[in-house]
Parts: structure tokens; sequence; C-alpha cells
């Protein structure tokens, strides 16, 4: 059996949905997917209690000049909260990502409707910290920004300082530190445990799952929002081809789900402790289809199992 876990949605709210659903199938007016009627799900990032859309964007491919790869990253951004979402993630250390976000934010004028989360360098001079930590300002054009993480722990003596005292100034909402690497969880852990964190960042997917071990259970005992990236598998590596050639199976409707992302994204959603996942995505179809995954049902400890079990199952 599936259950709503940790979401700001109600049963009745489900039920209201597929109700809606159902009416709107009746009189033609069919959505391209039965959980569309239903909201986005949300949850409150622990040390505010302020509700965040559980899906947001990655956009470590956002380093792009051409005219028409900046179209298509600008109608992500357009799009992501018209979708329902709001978290766009991205970093210094992605080339000119945080300028193109700066660039096409300006243009749309939807700064007030994203929550932009950002990373310090993971490389350089730090002689001067308060001006690296200002230069995230000036390309992504804004006066505040959402959520600024250290980075791989580069700098994390000279850096931390300059994040906590930009938060009392308000200019940085939230602060936090993230990494990627399984060699750097020690390290995380020790993060976490020593400073003031709203936020951490940390991969998580059905092929990498070694940081529901420690670290997942650890921000829920300390109360710090988790962010997690790579939930396909990461750019370089992502799992999504493997998966393009087999049929999803059909209980997947019982959370709601309709395509291998949306499963595999609402897999990770349902780790206890996770408050959103942050997919890179580049074009509007896999927005479409990622944003669709933080409506509806999540799995339960059965479906999470029986999740694993087919992927185990492909070898
Ligand atoms: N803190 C850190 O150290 C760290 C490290 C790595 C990543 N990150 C952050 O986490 C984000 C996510 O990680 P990631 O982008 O490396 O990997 P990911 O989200 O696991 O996978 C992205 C890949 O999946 C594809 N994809 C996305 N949605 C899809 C869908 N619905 N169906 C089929 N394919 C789909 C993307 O293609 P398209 O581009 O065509 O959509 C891209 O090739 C990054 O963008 C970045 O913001 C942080």
């Amino acid at each position: 059996m599936s259950t709503l876990s940790g979401t700001s949605m109600s049963r009745r709210t489900v039920v209201k949905g597929a109700v809606a659903t159902g009416i709107a199938a009746a009189l033609g007016r069919v959505p391209a997917f039965a959980a569309d009627a239903l909201p986005m799900l949300t949850r409150a990032i622990p040390s505010t209690g302020e509700q965040l859309p559980v899906i947001g964007i990655g956009t470590n491919a956002f380093d792009v000049t051409a005219a028409d790869e900046l179209a298509t990253r600008k109608d992500v951004l357009q799009n992501l909260p018209l979708l329902g979402g709001r978290l766009v993630d991205t970093a210094r250390g992605y080339g000119r990502s945080e300028e193109v976000i700066g660039q096409l934010v300006a243009e749309l004028g939807n700064r007030k409707s994203l929550f932009l989360a950002t990373k310090t360098p993971m490389a350089g001079d730090l002689s001067n910290p308060q001006a690296v930590v200002d230069e995230s300002f000036k390309r992504l054009r804004t006066d505040y920004i959402d959520l600024m993480e250290i980075h791989n722990f580069y700098g994390t003596d000279a850096l931390m300082p300059v994040l906590k005292e930009y938060k009392q100034a308000k200019k940085l909402r939230y602060i936090g530190a993230t990494t990627s690497f399984e060699p750097q969880y020690p390290q995380l852990l020790e993060v976490m445990r020593k400073h003031p964190l709203d936020f951490i960042q940390v991969n998580f997917s059905i092929d990498a799952r070694l940081s529901a071990k420690e670290i997942l259970p650890l921000a829920k005992e300390k109360g710090i929002a988790v962010l997690i990236n790579m939930p396909l598998g990461g750019r370089r590596g992502s799992f999504m081809p493997k998966l393009a050639d087999k049929p999803l199976p059909a209980w997947a409707s019982e959370i709601d789900a309709t395509s291998w992302a949306q499963l595999m994204l609402k897999y990770n959603l349902s780790q206890p402790g996770v408050t959103a996942v942050i997919p890179g995505t580049t074009i509007m179809a896999h927005l479409r289809d990622n944003q669709q995954a933080g409506r509806g049902r999540l799995p339960d400890a059965a479906m999470r199992k029986r999740i694993e079990d087919l992927w185990a199952s492909f070898g």
C-alpha cells in the first residue's frame, strides 16, 4: 500500500484531486497526467518552517552561450514556477551557469518566484573571502540569495564566517554545505555537527544510496533541510538511458508515476529526511516530466523495496 509521507498534502486533498480528475475526464477535459489535478507537494525547511516545493532544478548544464541553448534554458526558468516549482540550484563551479541564470531571470522578471541556491567556489584565491562571496550576487544580478552552500569543503574555515555574517545581514536567507562525493561524507558529517546549517545538499539515487545511512538521519536529527543532487545518477553517469527501453511497471500507477524519471524522483523524495530533489534539467519535456513527480502519492517502505528489487533485477 502506498502512503503520503512528510508532505503538506492530506489524503482528503488527494481524494479531492482524484475526483476532480474524474470529473474533468467525464467532461472530455482529460489532463495530460491523472495526477495533474493534484497540488505540488511542499515540505518545510526545518530552521524556519518555510514551505519549499519538493522538485527543483539543477543547472550544471547552464554553461552555454549559443542563442538556441539560452532559449531552451529560458523556457525552463520561465516555466518552473508556472508548473509549481521554485528551487534553482547553481554553483560558481558550473562555468557560466550563475551568469546565465542572472541574465535570463532579469529578462524574465521572475526573481521573486524563484528560490536561488548557489555555492562558493571549489578553487581559487580566498584571501578576500567577502569579495569571493560577493561575486555570486553580481553574477546572479540579485541583492539577496536564498541559499549559499560551501562546495566540497573548499575553504570552509575562510568562507563559513562570511556566510554566517551575510545571513545575519539578510543578504543570504539560508546557508549550508554540499558534496556529491562519498569520500567526503565524513567531512560533511563533521560540518553538520560543527556549524548551524539550514541546508545540506548531497547525492542520492537508486544507484547510490550511501547517504541514507548516516547523513540523512543526522540531518533529520539536527533539523537540517536536505537537497538531493544527482537524483537520476548524475549528468555524466545518468541511468536514464539504461531504463529507456524497459517498460514502466504497471504498479508505478499506485504512486501516480507515469515515467521512469517520476518513479525514481518519487523514490528519492520518499527517503526520510529529504526536503527536495534537484534533477538537472535543460529542456521543457524533462522539466514537465520531473515536476510531475512532485504531485500525488509517494512510496512507502514496501514500495521503496519493490523499486529497489526491480532495480537489482536489471543487473
Ligand atoms: N553539490 C554538488 O557537489 C553537486 C554535484 C553534482 C550535481 N549537483 C547539482 O545537482 C543537479 C543534479 O545533478 P546532475 O544534473 O548532475 O544529474 P541528474 O539530475 O541525476 O541527471 C541529469 C541528467 O538526466 C537527464 N534528465 C533529466 N530529467 C530527465 C527526464 N525526465 N527523463 C530523462 N532524462 C532526464 C538530464 O538531461 P537533460 O539536460 O536533457 O534534461 C541529464 O542528462 C546538478 O544540475 C547540480 O545543480 C551538485
